[in-house]
């Protein structure tokens, strides 16, 4: 028995040298150590054994047995070293390597023109003031002077909702209404940029969604001459300091008197071409001299208080400064057009 245990320990120690994998090492561990192993087999002989031979065997069972299992352990250890090591030298990662480019977003050309006329007035003194989006009937149109059924509301192709008479804004003048009730008696002197909505038809001109920026001054000794000057200045600083304007007689039910500016088409400078339809002239937005009902229903006194009131739509300036010929691209969101203002 004595012989056939060290028989035994020197043959799984010779085998266990050869031992290369985690997987051969387990089938060894079967093979001499397991349950069924060559060594539990020699170790149930005991018993029978004579009463003599018994405490001899037994020790040196044990002692092999030790034996065994501590070679498995120091060579369980040793695999996993290797395989440490083996992970370490394959997976490892080069930290000197270039990184990955993130390509840097960038505002969209709505945001960025909207900025840019907000910078224009900031320096004129002008604040931003920001309004609803959904609004009344009341301010969207009856206290800008358009009572129900008149006829100047065929101006404005209403989105109207559910609710009798609430309806989206079809342009940022309503905000004239809220500012005023909100500074008075103080002189006011602000933009009102936001959404508006109409019920369009959406060609390369109009979309059903668009931006506007409003302006509004009111005070003691506001005049027209102010209105010109402050649009005129807009203009030059927009499109460059050589520019030329006119303002043209309109109508609008909420200034009086009102009217268009038009600016010398930056594209053929006046000589005329398909942009500026030959006339020479683009309209950049519509102005006028805050109408006294409508100072009356912001709470300023007309006999003592004045002002001023435009609106232009900042997608058309966009479109004339970038030569862009069709609305629908802002709102498309396609990154081929995007990109280009990045
Ligand atoms: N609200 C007008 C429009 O949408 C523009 C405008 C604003 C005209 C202020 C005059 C004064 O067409």
């Amino acid at each position: 028995m004595l012989e056939q245990l060290q028989e035994l320990e020197a043959k799984a120690l010779e085998a266990l040298q050869g031992v290369g994998t985690t997987e051969a090492l387990e089938a060894w561990r079967i093979r001499y150590l397991g349950r069924k192993g060559e060594l539990t087999v020699i170790l149930r002989g005991l018993g029978s054994l004579p009463d003599a031979e018994r405490p001899a065997a037994g020790r040196e069972a044990n002692r092999v047995k030790t034996a065994l299992e501590q070679a498995f352990e120091q060579k369980a250890a040793a695999l996993e070293q290797q395989e440490m090591a083996r992970q370490l030298s394959e997976e490892r990662i080069d930290v000197t390597l270039p990184g990955r480019p993130v390509e840097p977003g960038h505002l969209h050309i709505s945001t960025r023109t909207l900025r840019e006329i907000y910078a224009i007035f900031a320096e004129m003194g002008f604040q931003v003031y920001e309004s609803p989006e959904v609004e009344t009937d009341v301010y969207n149109f009856q206290l800008l002077n358009i009572p129900p059924y008149h006829p100047a509301r065929d101006m404005w192709s209403t989105l109207h909702t559910t609710r009798e008479g609430v309806l989206l804004r079809t342009h940022t003048s309503p905000g004239q209404i809220h500012a005023m009730r909100e500074y008075y008696p103080q002189p006011i002197r602000i933009i009102l940029p936001g959404k508006c909505y109409r019920y369009e038809q959406v060609t390369a001109r109009h979309e059903s969604m668009f931006f506007q920026v409003e302006g509004l001054a009111v005070g003691k000794h506001v005049t027209m001459a102010d209105l010109k000057g402050v649009l005129t200045h807009f203009a030059r600083k927009m499109f460059g300091a050589e520019r030329k304007v006119r303002f043209r007689c309109s109508y609008f039910p909420f200034t009086e008197p009102s009217a268009e500016v038009d600016m010398d088409c930056i594209i053929c400078g006046g000589q005329g071409c398909r942009v500026c339809k030959n006339t020479g002239w683009v309209e950049i937005l519509g102005s006028g001299m805050v109408h006294p009902q409508v100072l009356r229903n912001g709470g300023y006194d007309p006999e003592v208080y004045s002002g001023f009131a435009f609106g232009m739509g900042p997608e058309r300036i966009a479109m004339l400064k970038h030569g862009i010929d069709d609305i629908r691209y802002f709102f498309a969101n396609d990154l081929r057009f995007l990109r280009q203002f990045a």
